[in-house]
């Protein structure tokens, strides 16, 4: 079980932020891969944060948006994020890679919302990251 604590799904400017990561996605550097990615996150305290994908020509040492998103957030102050949108360049939805999964449970724990797109529900971030694993774990498995 876990608990949750964020706001509910209509406290999410989910058109503001769905907006927003589409003109996030407009600032990517892609030259590689061409997938243009934007995202776009609601503070717990009312703030929006912005990320896009900063691609590298070593191809594995690229920066996703929500990556980006995150450094936005810290950069702010911190706080924790409520609700999140990730749009790829054609405006629609696009999966948060396993990496950003972590990534973004360390700024907003299971009860994270993560944007579906328009008319459909958004999901916690529980069910795209089951199990997971978080700074708790570091408190209570150190054995010395
Ligand atoms: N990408 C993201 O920005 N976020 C994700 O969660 C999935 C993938 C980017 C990385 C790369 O620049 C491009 O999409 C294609 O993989």
């Amino acid at each position: 079980m876990y608990c949750l604590t964020v706001s509910s799904l209509n406290e999410i400017p989910w058109n503001e932020l769905r907006a927003r990561a589409v003109h996030a996605s407009t600032t990517s550097y892609s030259p590689y891969s061409n997938v243009r990615v934007g995202a776009a996150g609601y503070t717990t305290d009312g703030r929006i944060v912005e990320g896009a994908n900063v691609e590298n020509a070593s191809y594995g040492l690229t920066l996703c948006a929500e990556c980006s998103l995150v450094s936005d957030l810290i950069r702010q102050g911190g706080g924790r994020l409520a609700g999140v949108a990730v749009v790829a360049g054609d405006h629609q939805p696009i999966a948060p890679c396993g990496r950003c999964r972590q990534l973004l449970f360390e700024h907003g724990g299971n009860g994270l919302l993560i944007d579906a797109g328009e008319g459909l529900d958004a999901k916690h971030l529980h069910e795209l990251l089951p199990d997971a694993f978080g700074p708790e774990d570091l408190g209570t498995r150190k054995d010395r």
